[in-house]
Formats: structure tokens, C-alpha cells, sequence
């Protein structure tokens, strides 16, 4: 077995895009080619490459001053228990020590132990529910994306200008809360949705409509109220995931607002 001594995380260029697109396929995940580029525009990406070859990656995308988002935590197959992503995520929190920065991130269950042995303390939790889309036509409506800052915790209006500026993305809006739509390699994603318990619902509902095919829609523990409906759309979870947080002992925004993240990768 190839030693991993030598393979040590440098900074990535967006020449690796389509690469780190091929590791994320790979693992089944649902990013585009427009989300690798956020991270590559606002964030770091490290990755972990021998020869031409990408064995590993870890982002981090600053939200505000205070703390960052870690995530796109991946090892290809034939190279994985080896300590790679133990490496790679560890170069990236050392990176945010040094400017000052909390981590914060959505584990995977196989990669739980990996953050925990690195110090992460869960939050809460989130749950994948996967069902499909109404595939009604509809159109954006104007919403009020500044509500995010409140309920996320920090300023991350880059990113959704980014989601709505992509085709086929759309905007939903109730009384003081929006829910938005954005496609994805393997399906489309409802999120985030910042709304209070008596808007969530309609707005899930008509995010969903307005989708074709497979549609995830991260459901965080403050969100747990869309459960009925998402049920009565035959909706089902998917996956399970524990937010954990490096140099945060809470989540900084308005939990009971956040009903549902803008993804994993993004929180
Ligand atoms: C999860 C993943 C990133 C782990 O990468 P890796 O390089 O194999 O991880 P490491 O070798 O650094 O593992 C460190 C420890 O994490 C735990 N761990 C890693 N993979 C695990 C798995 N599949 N199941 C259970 N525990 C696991 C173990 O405790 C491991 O230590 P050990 O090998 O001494 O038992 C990799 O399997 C992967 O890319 N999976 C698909 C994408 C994914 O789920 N990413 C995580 C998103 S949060």
C-alpha cells in the first residue's frame, strides 16, 4: 500500500473543477459545476492530488467574520481509510484558526468520527427527505432575502444571489419568509426556507410543485413542522446528518426560523 506521507493538501485553482465534479459524482452527491465555482470564488478549496490526479478534497466559504462553512469532504473510493480526509479537513481548520474563524459543517454519518476526533461538537440535527416534483410551470417571485441573515446567523447573500441567478432557479414568497429552488446534478433542491411554522408548509408546497424529478429538501430540527407535509407529498428521509461546530457552543442564528438548509455543502 502506497504510503500517504508525501500527499499533503494544497490550495486548488478552478482548473480542478471539473475534477473535483468527477469526485463529487462519484460519491453520488448532488452539486453542480455553478456550486464547486462558489467555493472556488468565495472560499478555498484544498485537495489532495497525485500526479494529475484528485484523491481528496475539503472547502471552506467564509459566512461574515465570525465563522465559516467547511464541507465538500470527499476521498475517492480506492483511497479512502487511509487518513486522507482526517488530513485534508485538518488544513482547512487550521487555515480558519488562523484567521480568526469558527468551523461549521453537516457530517455525514461515516464522517462524524473524523470531525469529532478533530474536536466538533454536534448542534443539532438535519434529515434528507427525497420525494418528486409537481412539474407545475411557475415563476419567481420577489423575495426578502435579507430574512436569511436573521435565521442563518451571517451575511450569505453571494450565494443565494448566486441560486437565483442560475436557469431554472425560482423564488417563493409567504408573509416574512421565502423558500428557494435550485436545480442539481441528481436533483433539484428546496432550501433554503426561512420561514415562521404557519408559512413553511405553503411555501414547501409550492417549492415543490414547481419541480421536476427527484427533490431533496434538507429538514432541519427547527423544520421538523414540514414533516406532515412533506409526508403528504410522499416524501420520505433519505439521509441523516449531525451539524457540528468548531469554536461555536451554539448556532448563531434564529433556529425556529430555519426550517430547511441550502444543502450541506452550504448549511
Ligand atoms: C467519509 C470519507 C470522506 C472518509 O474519508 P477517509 O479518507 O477514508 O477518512 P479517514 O481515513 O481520514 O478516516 C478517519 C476515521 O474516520 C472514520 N471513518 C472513515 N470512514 C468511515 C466509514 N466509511 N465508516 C465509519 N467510519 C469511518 C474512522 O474512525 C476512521 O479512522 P480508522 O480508519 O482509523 O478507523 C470518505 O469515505 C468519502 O469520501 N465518502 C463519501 C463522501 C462523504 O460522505 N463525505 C463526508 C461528508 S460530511
Amino acid at each position: 500500500m502506497l504510503s500517504i506521507g508525501a500527499l499533503n493538501p494544497i490550495p486548488l485553482d478552478t482548473s480542478w473543477i471539473s475534477r473535483a465534479l468527477q469526485l463529487s459524482a462519484e460519491a453520488g452527491w448532488n452539486q453542480t459545476a455553478d456550486d464547486w465555482k462558489v467555493f472556488f470564488a468565495h472560499g478555498k478549496v484544498l485537495g489532495i492530488t497525485r500526479d494529475d490526479r484528485l484523491l481528496a478534497t475539503s472547502a471552506v466559504l467564509p459566512y461574515g467574520g465570525d465563522f465559516a462553512w467547511l464541507s465538500m469532504v470527499l476521498v475517492t473510493a480506492e483511497w479512502r481509510r487511509r487518513g486522507l480526509a482526517t488530513r485534508v479537513v485538518a488544513a482547512c481548520t487550521s487555515v480558519l484558526r488562523e484567521s480568526g474563524k469558527a468551523a461549521l459543517l453537516d457530517a455525514a454519518p461515516d464522517a462524524t468520527e473524523i470531525y469529532a476526533k478533530l474536536g466538533f461538537v454536534p448542534l443539532c440535527r438535519m434529515e434528507r427527505w427525497e420525494g418528486r416534483g409537481g412539474g407545475v410551470a411557475n415563476t419567481s417571485e420577489a423575495v426578502d432575502l435579507a430574512l436569511d441573515r436573521a435565521a442563518f446567523g451571517a451575511e450569505r447573500r453571494f450565494l443565494l444571489d448566486d441560486f437565483l441567478a442560475r436557469p431554472g432557479s425560482l423564488a417563493f414568497r409567504s408573509l416574512g419568509g421565502f423558500a428557494l429552488l435550485r436545480r442539481g446534478s441528481v436533483a433539484s433542491h428546496v432550501g433554503p426556507i426561512v420561514a415562521d411554522a404557519a408559512q413553511g408548509s405553503a411555501l414547501t408546497t409550492a417549492a415543490i410543485g414547481a419541480a421536476s424529478g427527484r427533490v431533496y429538501v434538507d429538514v432541519l430540527d427547527g423544520g421538523r413542522c414540514l414533516v406532515p407535509t412533506l409526508s403528504s407529498l410522499s416524501f420520505l428521509p433519505q439521509r441523516r446528518f449531525t451539524r457540528m461546530a468548531l469554536g461555536l457552543s451554539h448556532f448563531q442564528g434564529d433556529p425556529s426560523r430555519l426550517l430547511a438548509a441550502a444543502g450541506p455543502e452550504f448549511g
